[in-house]
């Protein structure tokens, strides 16, 4: 198994995701501000892997509070600077949310039994990620048959997560039942995770996998080369609309126009039950020199204006299901999701 990231007593380690696949670096974080630049620098990303690096960070910052004293002001702080790290990945705003709830619920502790109530939590948020992605595998490997040709867009795998995977996840679990599959990993520009990261992953666990740029799908699936598409979510509202890395709504559209199934695989945490539909997601803007640039060479002049919102909203009546670790949604994604949602509520 991948380790994408760890508490390690005082400190949290962090596979450096800027530098793979050609060397695998781990990067240290001390405090909750180092966690809060890591998120934004994308040494680490992927909503569930923000998600558990800000449990962690709220868990670092805590442990550095000297006094109850500034208790309220203190824990205010942490919260806000890591929330400020990326917009879009709802994870992150459900394990704040996670982190402070437990807070509240245990503020009249000893500050250093609070303390270690606060890591502990952070360590369960990373350890039922792990779990939650084993579940979605086994609920969405059904949706995969012997021999099929699978085309992935962005990195939906352990290194996005605790371990595992999302929508790799599903594809390993298909392919440790003995399927023989392939994968099509779309290169993802700007930042490369399908040719640096989902290949990586994918080679080191000897699933086969081919990397295209992201301007071939169409193609593919014209040549009948592509049986069906399966990416993560950063954030999925009510209706189903979902937002994912930029490109993943041109491949959803050209699946629907070659009649492919188009399916996400995201855990209940990604689900943004408060907004009904995908126009009230935010989208993050990214710094433009990611797109002038490769590798740090311009490849364009550099007074050239650039756009470079880093996810779009694929509308839910391209999406056949949406896997998640408590089963397959289905249209009207509002009904399928809810219910999704209470059936994991009555189990706990
Ligand atoms: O900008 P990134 O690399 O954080 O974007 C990641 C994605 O878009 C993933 O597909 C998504 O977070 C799901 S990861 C299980």
């Amino acid at each position: 198994m991948l380790p994408t990231i760890k508490w390690d007593d005082k400190k949290v380690i962090m596979i450096d995701q800027r530098k793979l696949p050609l060397e695998e670096v781990y990067v240290e974080c001390f405090d909750y501000e180092e966690v809060a630049q890591a998120i934004e620098k994308m040494i680490i990303r992927g909503a569930p892997a923000i998600g558990v690096a800000a449990a962690f960070g709220v868990a670092l910052g805590v442990l550095q509070i000297k006094t109850r004293a500034s208790l309220h002001e203190e824990f205010e702080r942490i919260y806000l600077r890591l929330e400020r790290t990326r917009p879009t990945a709802r994870n992150l705003f459900w394990a704040l949310e996670r982190m402070r709830d437990v807070f509240l619920e245990n503020n009249k502790l000893e500050l250093s039994s609070l303390q270690q109530v606060l890591v502990k939590e952070a360590i369960n948020i990373e350890k039922e990620d792990l779990d939650t992605n084993k579940k979605m595998g086994a609920s969405g490997k059904g949706l995969i048959g012997d021999g099929d040709s699978i085309l992935t867009h962005c990195n939906a795998g352990a290194l996005a997560t605790a371990g595992y995977g999302t929508a790799l996840g599903v594809i390993r679990a298909a392919f440790e039942e003995g399927k023989s599959l392939k994968v099509y990993a779309d290169e993802t520009r700007p930042f490369l995770q399908g040719a640096r990261l989902t290949c990586w992953e994918l080679d080191k666990d000897n699933i086969p996998v081919v990397l295209i740029a992201d301007n071939m799908a169409g193609s593919l699936m014209q040549k009948g080369e592509i049986s069906l598409v399966i990416t993560g979510a950063d954030r999925i509202a009510l209706h189903g609309d979902t937002a994912n890395k930029i490109g993943t709504y041109t491949t959803a559209v050209l699946a629907k126009e070659h009649g492919l199934p188009f399916y996400v695989a995201a855990p209940l945490s990604t689900i943004d039950f408060e907004i009904p539909d995908g126009s009230q997601i935010p989208i993050e803007e990214r710094n433009p020199q990611e797109i002038r640039e490769i590798d740090g060479r311009l490849i364009t002049l550099p007074q050239i204006e650039v756009r470079n919102p880093a996810f779009d909203v694929t509308p839910a009546r391209y999406i056949s299901a949406i896997i998640t670790e408590a089963g397959i949604a289905r249209p009207p994604y509002d009904k399928s999701l809810s219910l999704l949602k209470n059936k994991i509520i009555d189990n706990d």
